[in-house]
């Protein structure tokens, strides 16, 4: 019996420490603008600082010329700003990872 109260009771810590480095993980969670900029395909349409595709204009500058929540928007909705707009949404981006990415195009 008491063996069994031991299995249980390490089972359970065990139980708490990965639920509590989880959730740990979970707050601390930062996107890496970059990386993003490359995994979700912007590199694709778009050069940044010399790398990258030629399909969308370069990006290397356009934190100067919009505003943050203009490229928030366009990057959502690209229709919305330009009813003719080429470029797909990325309306599955979270806005966290969105602003990872229009801070990294701040670097
Ligand atoms: C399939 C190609 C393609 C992909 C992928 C793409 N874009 Fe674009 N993007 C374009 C094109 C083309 C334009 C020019 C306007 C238009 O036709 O939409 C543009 C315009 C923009 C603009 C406005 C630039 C300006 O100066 O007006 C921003 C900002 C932008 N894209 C960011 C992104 C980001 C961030 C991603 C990735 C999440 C991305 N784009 C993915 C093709 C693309």
């Amino acid at each position: 019996m008491n063996h069994f109260k031991y299995t249980f009771c390490s089972l359970l810590i065990l139980a708490l420490i990965i639920s509590a480095s989880f959730l740990f993980s979970g707050c601390s969670l930062t996107y890496s603008g970059e990386k993003l900029f490359y995994q979700e395909g912007c590199s694709q349409c778009h050069s940044y600082k010399g790398k990258g595709g030629r399909m969308g204009p370069d990006l290397s500058a356009v934190t100067n010329l919009k505003s943050d929540s203009w490229i928030d928007t366009y990057i959502q909705n690209p229709q919305k700003v330009y009813p003719f707009a080429r470029m797909p949404s990325f309306k599955h981006l979270s806005s966290s990872k969105r602003s990872a990415i229009i801070s990294f195009l701040k670097n």
